[in-house]
């Protein structure tokens, strides 16, 4: 399987390998089909961009280190939940939150790396929340190269979760921290880091976020993490950079907008080449990643003509020129 930009999608030659959700979490077309033409007009409509789908090229791949569909689905319910409180004035649903978070951090304690499922690939109306899942996951992925105790670690994940949670409130940009920070804290059963998390997620060291302008030491350390992973997010799904821009892009910020220690973490934690991904050698010789071995930037691939497999991390001498997708 791999994903491909709905525009590229050819009937006669793929076959939809996830199902496609509308903007009430209902399936609207179940894996295992090709699209009928007005089904995909139906789908273009809801604001889906990306599909996953199985073709020859891509047959054998799995996306192994991608959390389940019905469990993302899950746990953007939850946040959706605590969006429509938020705005109606009722209290979050702490319990339901906590055990969000305590779902993702098993599920990616279980994953070697993570592959986040593009927010494009859900109905629009759903898109914000599959972020703020997107971005606690990929928190949690980061968390694992910081030994963060268990307690921690849950108060990162449910501020990730909620880093954008003041978007209920308002639709100022500059205000969302803020007001996000003022809803958290009005939960006391909710820790004032993950508060935190959603005050500072806009902040930059080099005083240049917002909505305080704080510097250096004043920005938190699980801020800058849900930051990077804000950014990265959106550089992949809204963007649609390949993963090895995206990480590229983030490197440039290191020791200027989030501290070498956290992009770091971050670079060790995200593979810089999805499975699925069509690359170009130097040798011109074309190719298909098929998996994430053992190594997160030197995947293994297929070359598309011959069949033959390749673990690039135990080839350092082949280079990959570019993405061709
Ligand atoms: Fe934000």
């Amino acid at each position: 399987m791999r994903f491909i930009d709905i525009e590229d999608y050819n009937p006669q030659a793929m076959q939809l390998a996830m199902p496609v959700y509308d903007r009430m979490r209902r399936i609207l077309l179940a894996a295992g089909r090709t699209i009928h033409p007005n089904y995909l007009e139906r789908i273009k409509e809801i604001g889906v961009t990306t599909l996953v789908v199985e073709d020859a090229e891509s047959y054998g791949i799995t996306l192994d280190e991608m959390l389940d569909m019905p469990t993302w689905m899950d746990i953007i319910a939850v946040v959706q939940e605590a969006f429509e409180d938020v705005k109606k004035g009722k209290r979050l649903n702490v319990v339901a939150i906590q055990k969000a978070a305590m779902t993702l951090i098993q599920e990616v304690n279980a994953l070697k790396t993570i592959i986040l499922i593009p927010t494009t690939s859900i109905s629009e109306g759903l898109e914000k929340y599959a972020h703020s899942v997107n971005v606690a996951l990929l928190c949690l992925q980061i968390s694992k190269q910081m030994s963060y105790s268990p307690v921690q670690l849950r108060d990162l994940a449910i501020g990730a979760l909620l880093h954008d949670i003041g978007k209920a409130v308002t639709d100022q940009e500059a205000e969302h921290p803020a007001k996000g920070f003022e809803v958290i804290k009005e939960s006391r059963e909710i820790s004032l880091l993950s508060a935190h998390v959603a005050f500072q997620h806009h902040e930059l060291l080099n005083g240049k976020g917002y909505p305080r302008g704080l510097k250096d030491k004043e920005v938190l350390e699980f801020p800058q993490i849900c930051g990077i992973a804000n950014l990265y997010d959106r550089m992949l799904s809204n963007q649609k950079l390949p993963p090895h821009e995206a990480l590229e892009l983030i490197m440039t910020k290191s020791d200027d907008e989030y501290s070498h220690k956290v992009v770091q973490a971050f670079v060790n934690s995200v593979p810089s080449y999805l499975p699925g991904t069509k690359v170009e050698l130097y040798t011109g010789e074309q190719a298909i990643v098929i998996g994430i071995k053992n190594h997160l930037q030197r995947p293994v691939i297929r070359f598309l003509e011959s069949g033959k497999e390749l673990n690039l991390a135990e080839n350092p001498s082949v280079l990959i020129s570019k993405v061709i997708n």
